[in-house]
C-alpha cells in the first residue's frame, strides 16, 4: 500500500473534531493540463498545530509548509495545488492537534481522455505480443445515445461504431473481433444491426453467455464465458463486464492458442469520436409536455424561504437548461424535469423531485407531512454520474427550513 493512502486511510479512521474549515467544499473547473490553487481556512482553538494534509489523489498536493500553527484567535490556511487529471470528487483531511477537519474539492472537466487511452493501451499490448483482440459490449440493451452527462458522455451507438475503424487505425496489424453478447437491443430494435454495419458481431462463439458458468468454462474453443447468474469462482475465462449498456467495451487479449492474456476496460467516454448522425437515426419522441412557465417550487418558497434560495443557486433548478434541444427527448428529460401532472412536465429538478407527498403538504399548509425523499441515486446513476457520492455532494445543496 502507499504511505500516503495508508496515512489517509488512518486519518478518515480518527474521530472528526469540531473546529471549522472554509469552504467546506471547493468546486474547479479544470482540464486535464490546467492547475490550480485552492486555500482553505481553518477556525481553530488558538495555538492549535496543523500537522498534515492528506488527499487521496495525487492530482492534490498541498503547498504549504507544515506544520503551521493557528493565530492568538485560532486563524490559519493552508494552500493546494489542484491538476485537472481526474475529474471527481475528493476528500482532503487536515490533521491538527485539535483534531481532523474534513473538506473537498471537485474537479470538473473533460479529464485525460482514459477511453482513448486504454484503447491505444490495449492495442499496442496486442501489436507487440502478436495477440488477437476479442472487444465485447455487453447487453447494450437497445442504448443507443450518450448523455453527455458529468463530461463522461458514456456509451453511445455513435461512439461504439467508431471503434472498429479507430482501433484498425492505430494497430493495422491487430486482428481484432468485435462482439456484442447479451440482450443487444432491448426495446429497441435496430442498434445491433446499425453496429453490424461498423464491424460488430452480433455474436460469437468463442463468447459463450450462459446460466451454468462452471461446465462452459472447460468446453474445446470457448475463450470468454459471461455468467448470467451470480458466480463465486474465479477463471481466468469467466468474465463479468464492469459496465453495462455499451458504457465500456471488454477488450481480451488472446494468444495464438486461445489464452486471454490481458483485459483492458475501454471506457466509452468523451475521448472517443462520435458518430453524432449516427445517434440521430435513433432519436425517439418527446412525449410530455414541457410547460416552461410551470415552477413547481414557488409553492414552497413562501414558507421555506431558506430552502428555496439555496435550491434556487443550485444546477437542479437549471437541469432542463442543459439538454439541448435535440435532447428533449424521452430518453434524456427524466432526470432534468419535474413531473406535475400526467403527460405535463416542469422543467428541473424541484423540490417535488425529491420530497415526496409536498403536493399534500402544500395543500393542508403544511400541517400534513411530506412522505419521504427519493435517493439521490436514483437520478445520479453509475451511467449520468459515476463519480457522484452522496457525502460529498449533499454538502452543495444542503437545506433545511
Ligand atoms: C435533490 C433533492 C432535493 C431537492 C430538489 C430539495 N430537497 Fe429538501 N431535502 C432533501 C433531503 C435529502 C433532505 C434531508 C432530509 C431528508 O432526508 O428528508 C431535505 C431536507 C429538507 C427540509 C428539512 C427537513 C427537516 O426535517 O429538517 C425542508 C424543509 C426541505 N428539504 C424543503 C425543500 C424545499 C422547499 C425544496 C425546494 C425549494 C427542496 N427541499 C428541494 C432533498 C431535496
Ligand atoms: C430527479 C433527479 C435527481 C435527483 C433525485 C437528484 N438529483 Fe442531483 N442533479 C440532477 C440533475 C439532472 C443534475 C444536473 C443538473 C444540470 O446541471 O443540468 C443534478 C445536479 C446535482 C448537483 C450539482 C449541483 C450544483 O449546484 O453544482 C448536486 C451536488 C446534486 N445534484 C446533488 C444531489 C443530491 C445530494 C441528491 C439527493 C439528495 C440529488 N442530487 C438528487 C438530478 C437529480
Ligand atoms: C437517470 C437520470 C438521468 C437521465 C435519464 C439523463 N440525465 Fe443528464 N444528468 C443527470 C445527472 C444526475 C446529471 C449531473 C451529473 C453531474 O453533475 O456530473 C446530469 C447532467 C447532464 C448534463 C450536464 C453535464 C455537465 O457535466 O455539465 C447534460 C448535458 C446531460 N445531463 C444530458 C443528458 C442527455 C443528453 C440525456 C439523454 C441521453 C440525459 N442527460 C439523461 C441525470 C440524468
Ligand atoms: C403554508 C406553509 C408551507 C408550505 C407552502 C410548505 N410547507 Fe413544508 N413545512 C411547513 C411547516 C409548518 C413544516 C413543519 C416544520 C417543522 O416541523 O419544523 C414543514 C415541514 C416540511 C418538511 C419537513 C417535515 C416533513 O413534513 O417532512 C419538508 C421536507 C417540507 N416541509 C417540504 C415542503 C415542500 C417541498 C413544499 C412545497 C412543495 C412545502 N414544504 C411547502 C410549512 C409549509
Amino acid at each position: 500500500m502507499r504511505p500516503l493512502l495508508a496515512l489517509w486511510i488512518l486519518l478518515s479512521l480518527l474521530p472528526g473534531a469540531e473546529p471549522g474549515i472554509n469552504p467546506r467544499l471547493q468546486r474547479l473547473d479544470l482540464h486535464a493540463d490546467q492547475v490550480a490553487e485552492v486555500a482553505f481556512t481553518l477556525a481553530l482553538p488558538a495555538q492549535t498545530s496543523v500537522s498534515a494534509v492528506v488527499a487521496n489523489c495525487a492530482c492534490i498536493r498541498t503547498l504549504t509548509t507544515l506544520p503551521i500553527q493557528a493565530d492568538a484567535t485560532g486563524a490559519a490556511s493552508i494552500r493546494l495545488r489542484v491538476t485537472g487529471m481526474r475529474p471527481g470528487m475528493e476528500d482532503i483531511l487536515v490533521a491538527t492537534s485539535a483534531g481532523i477537519l474534513r473538506a473537498q474539492v471537485q474537479i470538473v472537466g473533460p479529464g485525460a481522455g482514459r477511453g482513448l487511452d486504454q484503447l491505444q493501451i490495449a492495442m499496442r499490448a496486442a501489436a507487440n505480443h502478436g495477440w488477437h483482440i476479442l472487444a465485447i459490449a455487453h447487453d447494450l440493451r437497445g442504448r443507443a445515445r450518450h448523455c453527455g452527462c458529468s463530461h463522461g458522455a458514456l456509451g453511445g451507438i455513435g461512439r461504439l461504431a467508431q471503434l472498429p475503424r479507430l482501433a484498425t487505425e492505430l494497430q493495422p496489424q491487430v486482428t481484432a473481433s468485435w462482439i456484442l453478447t447479451g440482450d443487444v437491443d432491448g426495446q429497441r430494435t435496430g442498434v445491433g444491426a446499425a453496429l453490424s454495419a461498423s464491424g460488430w458481431l452480433r455474436a460469437d462463439p468463442r463468447v459463450l453467455v450462459t446460466a451454468e458458468p462452471l461446465a462452459a468454462l472447460t468446453a474445446p474453443g470457448i475463450v470468454a464465458v459471461i455468467p448470467t447468474v451470480p458466480v463465486a469462482a474465479e477463471h481466468r475465462r469467466l468474465i463479468r463486464p464492469v459496465l453495462t449498456d455499451g458504457m465500456a467495451v471488454e477488450m481480451l487479449l488472446v494468444d495464438a492458442a486461445g489464452a486471454v492474456q490481458a483485459r483492458h476496460t475501454v471506457p466509452i467516454d468523451d475521448s472517443i469520436p462520435d458518430d453524432a448522425a449516427l445517434e440521430r437515426r435513433f432519436d425517439d419522441p418527446l412525449s410530455v409536455t414541457i410547460r416552461t412557465d410551470a415552477q413547481p417550487s414557488t409553492a414552497c418558497a413562501g414558507c421555506h424561504a431558506s430552502a428555496f434560495a439555496t435550491w434556487k443557486l443550485s444546477r437542479h433548478a437549471r437541469a432542463l437548461d442543459s439538454l439541448a434541444a435535440t435532447d428533449r427527448t424521452d430518453t434524456c428529460i427524466g432526470c432534468h424535469v419535474t413531473t406535475t401532472a400526467s403527460a405535463i412536465v416542469a422543467p428541473g429538478v424541484s423540490c417535488q423531485s425529491c420530497h415526496t407527498g409536498s403536493d399534500a403538504h402544500v395543500a393542508a399548509a403544511g400541517s400534513v407531512r411530506t412522505t419521504g425523499t427519493v435517493q439521490c441515486r436514483s437520478c445520479h446513476d453509475a451511467r449520468h454520474h459515476p463519480t457522484f457520492t452522496q457525502d460529498a455532494a449533499w454538502p452543495m445543496i444542503q437545506h433545511g427550513r
